[in-house]
């Protein structure tokens, strides 16, 4: 079996506490795999020892088969491993179509040759407007992003992660933060990504994770509880009893 994505006994510690335990997943190439789990999990540090934010105490972390666990973070963007950063100052002033075509320009290493030929730009150009086509943002090519709605600014984050051609897209709560009518449409679009990236998305919607998801890891304590596909998950008592015990606690 060639997994896209797997770790082996991937354990974090500070001190004595153990946000992470012994966490073995393999993710398929092209998954729609969900990590969920109640408020300090250990799911965003799980997020952070993939891409190389932390590094792990123990346990090893394998993309594309190969051994990453020690390779920094910019190696596993160039491997193909690409998560999504806020929108910062720079980009906020660009309009959306100078945004993505910055990031393919950079992907391609094309900022650095001074003589970059008309071609290439037309090609960086064609690339961005078919990413924002299949984003549904044809219609804001032209805004600046600081003035879109907070929606499709998170559409813009994932558009520019995109841009780098990943392999595996991480999304640590995409939705957070933006109204709930706006969150359905956002996990429709993520939905409709072609199947040559895999994503891997921490959301605590429930809602949204059993329609998007095609398999769910539960994390809690730092350990995964359980892992299936979203009816095996929905049927496990353990998986209940962690949620209502969560919001009987508010
Ligand atoms: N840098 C850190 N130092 C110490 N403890 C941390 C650090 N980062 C996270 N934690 C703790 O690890 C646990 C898991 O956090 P986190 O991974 O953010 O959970 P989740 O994303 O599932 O809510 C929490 O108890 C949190 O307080
Ligand atoms: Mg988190």
């Amino acid at each position: 079996m060639n997994a896209l994505l797997r770790t082996e006994g991937l354990m974090k510690r500070w001190g004595g506490f153990a946000a992470n335990s012994d966490i073995s997943i393999s993710l398929a190439p092209g998954a729609r795999h969900a990590l969920i789990g109640p408020n300090g999990a250990g799911k965003t540090t799980f997020i952070n020892l993939l891409t190389g934010v932390l590094a792990p105490t123990s346990g090893k972390v394998f993309f594309n088969g190969e051994d990453i666990t020690g390779l920094p973070q910019h190696v596993r963007v160039k491997r193909g491993m690409s998560r999504t950063f806020q929108i910062n100052t720079l980009f906020s002033g660009l309009t959306v179509l100078e945004s993505v075509i910055l990031a393919i320009v950079e992907r391609e290493g094309m900022h650095r040759l001074w003589y970059r030929t008309v071609a290439q730009q037309h090609a960086a150009a064609d690339e961005a407007m078919s990413l924002l086509a299949m984003l549904r943002l044809e219609r804001e090519l032209n805004t600046v992003v600081r003035n879109l709605a907070y929606g499709k600014q998170r559409l813009i984050e994932i558009a520019l992660a995109l841009a780098g051609r990943p392999k595996l897209l991480l999304l640590d709560e995409p939705a957070a933060g933006i109204p709930s009518a706006e969150s359905g449409e956002l996990f429709e679009t993520i939905a409709r990504l072609p199947r040559e990236v895999g994503i891997l998305f921490i959301e605590h919607d429930m809602d949204l994770v059993f329609r998007f998801a095609e398999r769910i890891t539960v994390l809690a304590g730092g350990r995964v509880m359980a892992e299936g596909s979203p009816d095996d998950i929905a049927a496990d008592p353990r998986v209940r009893e962690v949620y209502l015990g969560e919001s009987a606690h508010g």
